[in-house]
């Protein structure tokens, strides 16, 4: 596993909304991530992107300028469009520094998954972007962690 030091000088995160191409499926899915995680890496860049209701959300954390050059790279991408910047800011530290890019299709039925698609449902549908970070977003991608966390620990085990 690559682990990076979670404190960086001018350390920045953004999550976004989109709605996927309804031509999208699992392995274009699957080629993205690849890509992600190939770039990412090389440009120290973490974080983690989310499926749901052939929506897209993505939390892009690491240095200022190489996020929002990726940012704007990935908004002229054809799989998704209507994207729709939910916040930005400095951060101390990173949230998701041992994954280049982690990723979940919240399909299942298990309580911290119902928990999660509310969460997630709650930025679909919140038509005002113009929110910053804040307390419910941040614990939102820690909830995420979270179980990203344990999905880890049980394909370790
Ligand atoms: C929902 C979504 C998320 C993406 N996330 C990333 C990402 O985290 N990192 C990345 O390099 N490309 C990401 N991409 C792909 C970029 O839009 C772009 O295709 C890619 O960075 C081009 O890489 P290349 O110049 O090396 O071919 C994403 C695309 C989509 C549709």
């Amino acid at each position: 596993m690559h682990y990076r030091p979670k404190h960086f000088p001018n350390m920045f995160c953004l999550m976004y909304r989109s709605k996927a191409n309804p031509n999208l499926g699992g392995s274009q899915i699957a080629e993205i991530l690849e890509k992600a995680r190939r770039n990412n890496k090389q440009k120290d860049i973490t974080g983690c992107l989310l499926f749901y209701n052939e929506h897209f959300i993505q939390y892009l954390e690491g240095e200022q300028h190489k996020v929002m050059t990726l940012y704007d790279r990935i908004q002229q991408d054809d799989r998704h469009f209507d994207i729709t910047l939910l916040s930005s800011t400095q951060i101390e530290e990173r949230e998701f520094g041992s994954w280049d890019m982690a990723y979940e299709n919240l399909f299942g039925n298990n309580c911290q998954l119902h928990y999660l698609k509310l969460l997630v449902s709650s930025f679909i549908d919140d038509a005002d972007s113009s929110y910053g970070l804040n307390p419910t977003s941040i614990h939102f991608w820690k909830a995420t962690k979270k179980l990203l966390e344990d999905h880890r620990k049980l394909s370790d085990s």
